[in-house]
């Protein structure tokens, strides 16, 4: 047991049908019918691998896009195929989630054989908006479609979605009301990663926060300064200019119109909040950059001419970044210092990447674009962890408990009062 959650290492699962639910969402692409990429699927290999090589029947469930738009749900057939590949075995795929012909094809599997069912957001129950609209207990939860279908076929529940451990919904928190439950190999590996940062990081320790999710980076600075979790936060992209906006610096009227367009003005008065209470642990960019006839133009704080949009940290601030980082003891990275995608306005983030990779600090980073960053200055391999999570990561950083952490771990007390008795 780790964090009160069962482990695979608890469970003898031969012969045994496992439902186990993965975080294989990726972008796709429609018209092509493939996927852009497959991080995600590559992360959840040791667990399906091991599941079926210990002569599992193994059972997955995922979700493929978000309800934000209806039409953004996608099937799971083309992650059978490359979950298939990247195995070398056989994983079966079949048009349902939980009618009959997905029950009668998980009666059928045999020890070791893999089957991935479809998209579990194509059941209503387990959509986003219908969790907003009407939130479910647990318990609730346990009384669904998908639950009372699927859960007599199984023995054993395993999630391996820490990517969705933030979601309140029945594939992923019905299932541990009434199975055995355990958490699979990513898991456990990534919610050790982020609660190391969170409970015992190395000092000094630091947060390099950039990207335009300025809501997700508020709450993460406001928990990790007020625990006393971050020792120096470095902020760049949307997130430093709001700093410098709260600090009456000059950003250029592009940068402060973009702002307010968006609606951040609120963020503006946090940031002052945050530097009136942790002013000295909170560094903003000394200079920026901007594009002006596809040229990169870098000037100090007080020289930035009143026209422009920054869309990145200047050299001298990278270099400040970079000294820091590299005497860090942990790091932990949501989101990128600019515009990285344009070679013109990617040199704050690539140096700062490179930073990253070079410190001796165990590092983290999380988030779509982070991840795109260090695929795109090919580091992937020198960074000390990166998490699948965008969402989950940041909620967990934000002090919340994830209700998938308080199903596994209801489920952990239930089996071992079971145990007792
Ligand atoms: C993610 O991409 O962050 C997870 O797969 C969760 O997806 P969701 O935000 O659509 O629930």
């Amino acid at each position: 047991m780790r964090f009160g959650i069962k482990t695979l290492d608890e469970f003898d699962v031969r012969g045994k049908t496992v439902l186990c639910r993965v975080d294989i969402n990726q972008p796709v692409d429609r018209e092509k019918g493939t996927l852009k990429s497959i991080n995600r699927i590559r992360a959840c290999v040791p667990t399906v691998r091991e599941l079926s090589d210990k002569g599992a029947r193994v059972v997955l469930l995922a979700h493929q896009g978000s309800d934000i738009e209806y039409k953004n749900y996608y099937t799971t057939r083309p992650h059978a195929a490359v979950l298939s590949e990247l195995l070398g075995r056989e994983v079966k795929w079949i048009d349902d989630v939980c009618g009959p012909a997905a029950r009668d094809a998980i009666r059928a599997l045999k020890d070791g054989e893999i089957l991935l069912l479809d998209n579990v957001r194509f059941v209503a129950e387990e959509q986003t908006l219908f969790e907003k609209k009407l939130r479910l207990s647990h318990a609730e939860q346990a009384k669904t479609l998908l639950v009372t279908k699927l859960a007599p076929l199984a023995d054993l529940y395993v999630c391996d979605a820490f990517a969705a451990a933030h979601r309140d919904q029945p594939s992923l928190c019905g299932f541990e009301q009434l199975l055995p439950s355990a958490m699979g190999r990513l898991f456990e590996q990534e919610y050790c990663a982020v609660s190391q940062v969170m409970e015992q990081p190395e000092r000094p320790c630091v947060f390099v926060l950039g990207g335009a999710k300025i809501a997700d980076a508020f709450e993460m600075m406001q928990t990790v300064l007020s625990r006393g979790v971050a020792d120096r936060i470095l902020t760049g992209g949307l997130v430093g200019n709001i700093f410098l906006c709260a600090q009456g610096r000059e950003i250029g009227q592009g940068s402060v119109d973009f702002i307010l367009k968006s609606n951040y003005g609120e963020f503006i008065d946090r940031a002052k909040e945050l530097c009136a209470q942790y002013g000295e642990k909170i560094a903003v960019p000394c200079d920026l950059a901007w594009v002006e006839n596809g040229e990169r133009q870098e000037a100090p704080l007080g020289a930035v001419p009143a026209h422009i949009a920054a869309v990145d940290i200047g050299a001298q601030t990278a270099a400040q970044y970079r000294e820091v980082i590299l005497a860090a003891g942990t790091v932990f990275v949501n989101g990128p210092m600019g515009v990285f995608e344009q070679t013109a306005s990617e040199y704050g983030t690539k140096t700062v990447w490179q930073a990253i990779a070079e410190t001796k600090g165990y590092s983290v980073l999380g988030g779509g674009d982070s991840i795109t960053a260090t695929e795109k200055y090919a580091l992937t391999d020198r960074m000390g962890y990166i998490c699948t999570g965008g969402g989950a990561l940041i909620r967990f950083l934000s002090g919340e408990e994830l209700p998938v952490v308080r199903a596994l771990r209801h489920a952990a007390q239930r089996q071992e009062g079971d145990n007792v008795q």
